[in-house]
């Protein structure tokens, strides 16, 4: 909690020199506290000038997936960050966490995946230090059928985050953020319910923030991008999850609220699928069809021989792609 409210007094100093004293007083710790926690901002990448006489000026920001650096870039948010160097997979972590009990919206980010999990067995690159991997466990009162409507709220937090950069980020049904065609995020939702409903929900994200060519294989860089291929620039990751934990919290709030119905029609806005003909798969079968947009459950809509089909799950693939 000190060592949040030190890199906040800082961070809300940009280029300015604070006190050793004045965080000392602020906080009520002693000077040597917070040169100790100082010490630790800077083991964590942060560029900070130290001067006899004039304090500690944060030049450049620590870029860990920490609670102490995104809690200061995101005012009020209703999370509990617990920030993990390595995990198997952030959503397996939840997971435990969420069986011992952990709270509604309790979010675990980590620096690198050892075995991320895509959809449907696939496996999700997650180098450390370059993505942002994290997995929100919600306790939403609702049923298991309506708790998929999460990953929905996801996509919108994500895919209008993207936007607000500058991106020309899209949907594609129901779980994945495109840029320019390629995949720039992925999104696993695990549900858990019982016959009184669901019990918890894990939506697992994964954005390639930082990841450049060399981090994917020649197969995955041709279906796959990250902010730092599409713009040149390294970006922020804390901010980046700040912005796209706001983002949710808000979907989060109008779902709760009035479902996914007030929420459709920016979905549809988002959706990468506009004229397309898509082709469904799901085991065993292919339907191909043209896509006509979604229900009030964010159901996918297709046209196939003059009839219009709804599916509620799927993985789709898309012509001229
Ligand atoms: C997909 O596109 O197939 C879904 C990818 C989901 C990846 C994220 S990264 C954080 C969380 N932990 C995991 O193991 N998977 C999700």
């Amino acid at each position: 909690m000190m060592r949040e409210k030190t890199y906040a007094l800082l961070a809300q100093n940009p280029g300015r020199f604070v006190s050793g004293e004045a965080i000392s007083t602020a906080l009520g710790i002693s000077r040597a506290a917070v040169l100790k926690h100082i010490h630790l901002f800077q083991k964590d990448g942060a560029e900070i000038v130290s001067v006899n006489n004039k304090g500690h000026m944060l030049k450049n920001y620590a870029d860990r997936l920490k609670p102490e650096y995104i809690t200061p870039l995101s005012d009020m948010l209703p999370v509990e960050i617990i920030w993990r160097e390595s995990v198997g997979s952030t959503n397996n972590e939840a997971k435990t966490l969420a069986v011992n009990g952990a709270p509604h919206f309790t979010c675990v980010t980590a620096e690198e995946q050892t075995g991320g999990k895509g959809r449907m067995g696939r496996v999700w690159v997650s180098p450390i230090h370059k993505g942002v991997y994290f997995s929100l466990l919600l306790r939403p009162p609702v049923s298991a059928e309506q708790a998929m409507g999460i990953t929905v709220l996801a996509a919108l937090a994500v895919c209008s985050t993207l936007r607000k950069t500058g991106l020309n980020a899209a949907i594609k049904w129901p779980n994945d953020i495109l840029v320019h065609g390629r995949k720039i995020c992925g999104i696993l939702t695990e549900i858990s319910a019982n016959m009184d409903g669901v019990e918890y929900v894990v939506c697992g994200i994964g954005i390639n923030a930082n990841l450049d060519k060399d981090d994917l294989t020649e197969a995955l860089s041709k279906i796959a991008t990250s902010v730092l291929i599409e713009t040149g620039q390294v970006t922020q990751r804390t901010k980046l999850l700040a912005d796209v934990l706001k983002a949710f919290s808000y979907y989060y709030e109008t779902f709760m609220q009035s479902g996914l119905k007030d929420l459709i029609g920016e979905y549809t806005a988002f959706s990468a699928l506009h004229g397309k003909t898509v082709t469904l798969i799901s085991p065993g079968t292919q339907e191909t069809g043209l896509f006509r947009g979604f229900d009030e459950q964010a159901a996918l809509l297709v046209e196939a021989d003059g009839q219009i089909k709804r599916y509620i799950a799927g993985e789709i693939s898309l012509k001229g792609f």
